[in-house]
């Protein structure tokens, strides 16, 4: 088992301050998540002269011929040599990654694509139902790398049941999880108390969660798992190669993600510009990052209000002074999508980065907007849960704006499984007009134009045939 100090000397891979004016470097043997001399983010790096690049892409096909090996049926570590922070023995899998892109003419059709030209990367078919595994997997890695025997994080849902599962199946840690209270879908609740993890509800929102668990976890000297961990994003990273790998390595035109602590678009800017660099890649795809209108601070910030990346140098007093005046009007994130309420994202300077190198974007989706989506994922493919389907919501707004052609090669990334959240699903299905009220009249929805209602009928035999033969007649 390799250790603390003895991590650094087994790779050649470094922390750096994401900060080109400071640029600090740390051994990968240290657990942080700031930059000490600055107080910036971190970056996972690699001295790439000293490691095995592969010379294509294609090559991480071989390792399906190995699948029996867990490292080689991870759809995480099977790219370990782009990621390369510990030694493949010491990485923890519990099967993550193993998920499909899949072409949908349906939701094509409703965003305004021609045939072939939209993808939708099902990331709900991880262990936990999410995208978070393939982060949790890299987090805990180094976790169990530099000895921690608790991890904690605060959650809007699924990072709580990522950090649990692999807690509960590996046995490795202990999860001590905060989330704000009634802000948590039951899905995702019931995995967390399901696989064990101690479960702290504060009373507050997810960024009062965020605030606390990052006070704690220093305090109690525990480690810490939120995508403020530059080995989480390490993770993410790979949700790019397999969509790269499930187009024949071709690059697409648009990857477009839901936006909340905006680990995934940070991660995913790495990905790309790493890959460019090291020559894998012909060109970088273009990344829209959409928001719920109702959890809007990146769109205000980048879209709005200008702040950008600036080679390093952003103004961060755009985003400070967006702060005070949210504070000061007592305006707090608010949104059926759940998953994504949030108002300070914490990967924010990374992500403006990640939108310099990819020219990206920010767009913003209402929840009537992000239902209406959920509901065509759902009626053409295996469904997702509301934050996931705001991705879709927004390239239906980018081809109405024209600025995604209709034959450009667009990929979705739908970020959370359907049965996270099934009450919005359920309401917004609902015949009855008084469950649809309470679950989504309040957030401004009125419609449910693509509700599949269930069809009441009495336990009569005639009764039951009868509504069935309506049903068929009418379908
Ligand atoms: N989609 C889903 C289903 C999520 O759970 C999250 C984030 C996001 C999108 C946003 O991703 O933070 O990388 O921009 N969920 C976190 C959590 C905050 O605690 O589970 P991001």
């Amino acid at each position: 088992m390799i250790q603390g100090a003895n991590l650094s000397a087994a790779t050649a891979a470094f922390q750096r301050c994401i900060s080109p004016d400071c640029g600090a470097t740390y051994g990968v043997d240290e657990a942080r998540v700031a930059c000490q001399r600055c107080g910036n983010l971190l970056d996972v790096e690699y001295d790439w002269n000293r490691l095995p690049v592969p010379r294509s892409l294609a090559e991480f096909e071989r390792k399906w011929a190995g699948r029996d090996d867990p490292h080689s049926f991870s759809g995480v570590w099977r790219f370990h040599e782009l990621l390369p922070f510990a030694p493949l023995p010491q990485c923890v899998t519990v099967g993550e990654g193993q998920t499909l892109l899949h072409p949908s003419e349906g939701v094509a059709r409703y965003v305004g694509l021609a045939p072939g030209r939209l993808h939708l990367q099902y990331e709900g078919l991880n262990p936990s139902g999410s995208f978070k595994d393939n982060g949790m997997s890299a987090a805990f890695t180094h976790a169990r790398c530099v000895g921690a025997t608790r991890a904690a994080c605060a959650s809007t849902g699924n990072t709580s049941a990522s950090l649990a599962i692999y807690c509960s199946v590996t046995r490795l840690m202990k999860a001590v999880i905060f989330i704000g209270s009634g802000k948590i879908s039951y899905g995702k609740l019931s995995q967390a108390l399901d696989y064990g993890a101690l479960t702290v509800q504060i009373q507050g929102d997810f960024d009062d969660a965020m605030a606390r668990v990052q006070e704690v976890s220093k305090q109690l000297g525990i480690y810490l798992v939120n995508s403020v961990n530059p080995f989480r994003l390490e993770g993410q990273k790979t949700i790019m190669y397999r969509v790269l790998e499930g187009l024949g390595w071709e690059v697409p035109d648009w990857i477009v993600v839901p936006g909340g602590n905006l680990g995934n678009s940070s991660a995913f800017g790495k990905a790309f510009h790493e890959l460019h660099k090291l020559g894998l890649i012909p060109r970088i795809p273009r990344l829209a990052i959409i928001n719920a209108a109702g959890a809007n601070t990146l769109n205000e910030l980048v879209e709005k209000r200008g702040l950008r990346w600036n080679d390093g140098r952003p103004n961060m007093e755009i985003a400070s002074g967006y702060y005070q005046q949210m504070d000061a009007q007592r305006r707090r994130a608010s949104t059926i999508a759940s998953a994504i309420e949030i108002n300070r994202p914490v990967n924010l300077t990374k992500c403006i980065r990640a939108i310099q190198w990819c020219n990206g974007l920010v767009r913003e989706a209402t929840d009537q907007e992000i239902l209406d989506a959920k509901a065509q994922v759902g009626a053409g493919g295996l469904g997702c849960e509301p934050a996931s389907a705001a991705s879709v919501a927004g390239v239906k707004k980018l081809v109405a704006e024209g600025v995604i052609g209709r034959d450009q090669q667009v990929v979705c990334i739908l970020t959370g499984h359907q049965l996270k959240d099934p009450t919005a699903t359920v309401a917004y299905h609902s015949a009855d007009p008084q469950q649809f009220q309470e679950v989504l009249g309040s957030r401004g929805v009125r419609s449910a134009a693509f509700a599949n209602r269930a069809v009441a009928v009495p336990n009569d035999l005639d009764a039951i045939i009868g509504a069935i033969q309506t049903a068929r007649d009418e379908g």
